[in-house]
């Protein structure tokens, strides 16, 4: 039989999986970006039956090598400009692997002391790193939790807005006032508020539009002021309001310090999404130019796995009233026997199964505390600025060529462009602009030596170049440039 800790087994294979791992991103350029393979590819190279006997690891990681790897989509390539990054870095590897050692999942303080506290304590540190309000130190009346995704964090705000509301009004859970809840959440922001607030049952839901003029995408605070005061005439109660820093389309910011005065008087809730311009915040010019100052929002969710190279997937949440949020949920565990123990009893703990959907969690707080310390608050700052300023290099790349226009303002590191004139330097006509531009995109994407996705805001598609791998240089921009104006050339 075959042993399940195998000293000689862990210390080789762990080595060798190790140096794939290096190879891999030394080997990264020479790689197409996403494979070239067709739906369903696996299934016919791989056995339809798990296997009876046991397998060598020797052949497993053959296999992985051969199968897997090469499949996979190179989110970090040099070349890789989709989406937003989802960096990674050795320290992460390091400290994911030391996670597994007891596989803790930490639901209550005792089930991992140090599991608990060291999160407690990564927490506490980005609410300095970052510079946001100290209402969000453990010590407060709030505090941070890392969550498996913004998806989850997002749901988790408007819990606790629901309980919060519910309380103040003096409304019990089971009050039929619970179906006059009315959300607002701006149109630059990501789909998942739209599923946070439907996975919740949130039965009114209002957006409020996106502007575009002078090439600037915006959103007025007035849009959501006059929306409140109508719902409030209708009997509805107006409780939460999504907003974000860093929008997936166009990197745009919503008016953090308007909005947030507008939720304070009028009792709302406000969530900030600023999973991918979160990282920013490590550089106070940055955080000052988002966040202006404001104390007004209630939520906040960064997460490190696009811009802070902790890997997927982990989402660091602040509430600023944990009240809310733990009290409901401990009242859901039924006063479970299984979960009680002294130390919750006796102490002020966190347990981590009072800020989270599932009770168990992943010991990300490790490899949080590995990239802090392995790159000091210096590191992250530099981390986000050198990002910046490839992007300008790009931007000023686009601004030589008459033929492509910005779309918006360059946002940190992301840079929203489109093609404007055809090969003889005609403007392309309105109405064959955004056709003009999938086929570009498309052209650009053939052969996975690059690749971009398109972004669609007020009306506008555009393509997106988004820089947040550590391996892309100039000279990659560079080649890009020339790749993006080569697929022009015919149009
Ligand atoms: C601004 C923003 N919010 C939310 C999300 C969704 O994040 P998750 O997949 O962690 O739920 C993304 C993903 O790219 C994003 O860019």
């Amino acid at each position: 039989m075959k042993k399940f800790l195998n000293t000689s087994e862990l210390l080789k294979y762990g080595e060798e999986a190790l140096r794939i791992i290096d190879q891999q991103y030394k080997q990264l350029e020479q790689q197409p970006i996403v494979p070239n393979v067709e739906p369903g590819f696996l299934r016919n190279i791989l056995p339809k039956h798990p296997p009876y006997k046991p397998e060598s690891l020797s052949t497993i990681l053959e296999d992985t090598k051969r199968h897997i790897l090469p499949n996979l989509t190179k989110w970090h390539h040099p070349n890789f400009y989709a989406y937003f990054p989802a960096n990674t870095s050795h320290a992460t590897f390091i400290a994911d692997l030391l996670a597994d050692i007891n596989n803790a999942p930490g639901f209550t303080w005792v089930c991992s002391p140090a599991m608990t506290e060291l999160e407690n304590i990564v927490a506490d540190w980005g609410v300095q790193m970052f510079g946001l309000p100290e209402k969000f130190l453990l010590k407060n009346t709030g505090g941070g939790v890392i969550l498996s995704n913004v998806g989850e964090s997002l749901f988790l705000t408007v819990h606790a807005a629901k309980i919060k509301k519910m309380k103040e009004l003096g409304f019990t859970f089971a009050d039929p006032q619970i179906t006059k809840l009315v959300a607002y959440y701006t149109e630059t922001g990501h789909v998942i508020n739209a599923r946070g607030l439907m996975l919740s049952g949130i039965p009114h839901k209002r957006v409020i539009p996106v502007h575009y003029t002078n090439k600037q995408f915006f959103i007025k605070p007035e849009d959501l002021q006059n929306m409140i005061e109508k719902d409030k005439k209708e009997g509805l109660i107006p409780f939460w309001c999504g907003t974000t820093v860093g929008a997936t389309t166009a990197g745009c910011a919503d008016p953090i310090k308007e909005i947030g005065q507008i939720c304070r008087e009028n009792k709302v809730w406000m969530n900030i999404d600023a999973a991918w311009a979160g990282a920013s915040f490590v550089v106070p010019e940055y955080r000052d130019l988002y966040l202006q100052g404001s104390q007004d929002y209630n939520s906040i969710a960064i997460n490190f796995a696009k811009w802070m190279m902790s890997g997927m997937s982990s989402s660091m949440t602040y509430f600023d009233d944990k009240e809310s949020l733990n009290e409901s949920l401990i009242r859901s565990d039924h006063n479970a026997e299984y979960l009680k123990n002294r130390y919750t009893d006796e102490y002020d703990i966190t347990d981590y199964k009072n800020w989270q959907i599932g009770t168990g969690k992943r010991f990300h707080a490790l490899k949080f505390w590995y990239i802090i310390r392995t790159f000091g608050i210096e590191g992250l700052q530099q981390n986000v600025t050198d990002k910046i300023e490839l992007a300008k290099e790009f931007e000023k790349m686009v601004l030589s060529d008459e033929r492509f226009e910005l779309v918006a303002k360059r946002e940190l590191s992301l840079v929203c462009f489109r093609l404007i004139r055809d090969k003889n330097g005609k403007v392309i006509p309105q109405d064959r602009l955004e056709e003009s531009n999938r086929k570009l995109l498309n052209k650009i994407n053939t052969g996975s030596r690059f690749y971009l996705v398109g972004a669609k805001l007020a009306d506008i598609f555009f393509l997106r170049v988004v820089i947040g791998n550590h391996s892309t240089e100039k000279r990659n921009l560079e080649e890009l440039w020339k790749h993006i104006q080569t697929c022009s050339s015919d149009f």
